[in-house]
């Protein structure tokens, strides 16, 4: 959980953000205006309370109110000020909105004011600790479930839709399913269970189900929906492996009974999900290419199928809040005054953060949290996060980089053979150097295109 302190006085907002760290093991996010904290609440989906001066330049608390009523943010909001809130407009109502709001006449001391955080937190954590969230497509998969399902009302509220073990229609979840409710909820007790099942019964049709492309493809994608939900919240455990691998598996098949690259690829383009998209495109390319390669062998295929799964993982905390085409060129990406720091920071973190997560697990191959933290590299050494160039990024990775960024360059267009052109001429003018030029002949051939 986190905490954002809006406070122009720097000198209140640091002892006040030190103290609460201190004591209460929080990370406290600062700002020192309205407008600022709202940057901050539009960037950052993990704030758990809001706690605000009133008086600020560039924007005062009610602003940051007026932004979180407005988009819907049901989280706590701690006002401070000598004003009394029912007389400024945009915060007539803040303690009947939620009962969680509060209202600090200052002067107040800062060990009130850590009390009553305490308190509220302690509230929200016992209300969230008990449900977790599973996206509501993964209920369409089935027509009954080992545990209660419940539909989330409001931030505290939760309702069962769906009882243990009855049968269900697929058209009780279509209800449900509106834009604003992406996920069903479940009992935090229940998850371990519940994703048991539910990867098992996945991997199972993923091995066996593979006559028709699109129906494999949407198996692929629902299996990377939930390792990636899974990962999250377990963790890279022997289950996440099985359906990771069961994924690769099916890929495999596909491929063999597939020759036309080009529209296989053109059925993964959904424009649903970018992330689970991308990982797979990716997928599809990096075996491609590696088929094209004799010195490649079965398991080396493997951990670039498996990498490309896994690459982007910790992308998901932002996903959704960048234009992904902004990232093709990451000098521009950085640069764009429009981007909010924080977005930069862990776009420029992610490939070193996911690796992290492969490496720790100790259940996947060696060499995945490799390719995975070289993954933005460039062959003229401008990449990140080790600036490595051409002659110095292993061969293995040099084939990955191509795959992965190909897969970014055609995300969302129509795949025919004007795209593949242009990208190809695109790859041979500035990726034709060192490790990089085998890989790169093999992403012609891939595509016939000699
Ligand atoms: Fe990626
Ligand atoms: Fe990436």
């Amino acid at each position: 959980m986190k905490i954002l302190y809006a406070e122009d006085d720097i000198i209140v907002r640091e002892l006040l953000s030190m103290q609460i760290e201190a004591t209460l093991n929080l990370k406290v996010v600062t700002a020192a205006s309205g407008n600022e904290a709202i940057e901050c609440l539009k960037s950052d989906t993990e704030i758990s309370l809001v706690i605000s001066d009133y008086n600020m330049p560039d924007g005062n608390g009610d602003i940051i109110y007026k932004f979180m009523v407005d988009n819907d943010r049901k989280i706590p909001f701690f006002l401070f000020s000598s004003v009394v809130a029912e007389e400024i407009k945009e915060l007539k109502n803040l303690l009947k909105d939620n009962s969680h709001n509060y209202h600090f006449v200052k002067p107040v001391e800062f060990e009130v004011v850590i009390r009553k955080i305490e308190e509220v937190l302690i509230n929200l954590r016992e209300e969230l600790i008990n449900y977790c969230k599973i996206k509501i497509m993964h209920f369409l998969k089935f027509n009954t479930i080992n545990c209660d399902v419940y539909l989330k009302l409001s931030e505290n509220k939760f309702v069962k839709v769906i009882s243990k073990d009855a049968l269900y229609s697929t058209e009780i979840v279509h209800k449900y399913a509106t834009k604003s409710t992406e996920y069903l909820y479940i009992l935090k007790e229940d998850f371990k269970n519940f994703y048991s099942n539910f990867s098992k019964s996945l991997t199972y049709s993923l091995e066996h189900e593979n006559d028709v492309l699109e129906k494999s493809v949407d198996l692929q994608l629902t299996g990377i929906a939930a390792v990636y939900e899974m990962v999250h919240i377990l963790g890279i455990n022997s289950e996440v492996v099985e359906l990771v691998n069961g994924v690769y598996k099916s890929t495999l098949a596909v491929l063999n009974n597939n020759k036309n690259l080009s529209k296989i690829l053109n059925g993964i383009i959904k424009n649903y999900n970018y992330l689970y998209e991308h990982s797979l495109l990716t997928s599809y390319i990096a075996s491609a290419i590696a088929n094209t390669m004799d010195w490649i062998t079965e398991s080396t295929v493997q951990k670039l199928m498996i990498s490309s799964l896994l690459h982007d993982l910790s992308l998901e905390k932002i996903a959704g809040k960048i234009d992904i085409n902004k990232t093709i060129d990451v000098e521009n990406f950085l640069a764009d005054k429009q981007i909010d720091h924080r977005i930069k920071k862990i776009f420029l973190e992610h490939p070193y953060d996911t690796s992290m997560i492969v490496k720790n697990s100790y259940l996947l191959a060696p060499d995945i949290d490799w390719i995975i933290l070289q993954h933005h590299e460039l062959p003229d050494g401008s990449g990140f996060p080790h600036k490595m160039d051409s002659q110095k990024i292993p061969p293995i990775s040099c084939l990955f980089i191509i795959a992965e960024t190909f897969s970014r360059r055609i995300y969302g267009k129509t795949i025919d053979k004007n795209l593949i052109n242009e990208q190809i001429d695109f790859f041979n003018k500035n990726y034709n150097s060192g490790n990089f030029k085998k890989p790169l002949s093999g992403l012609s051939k891939s595509f016939h295109v000699l």
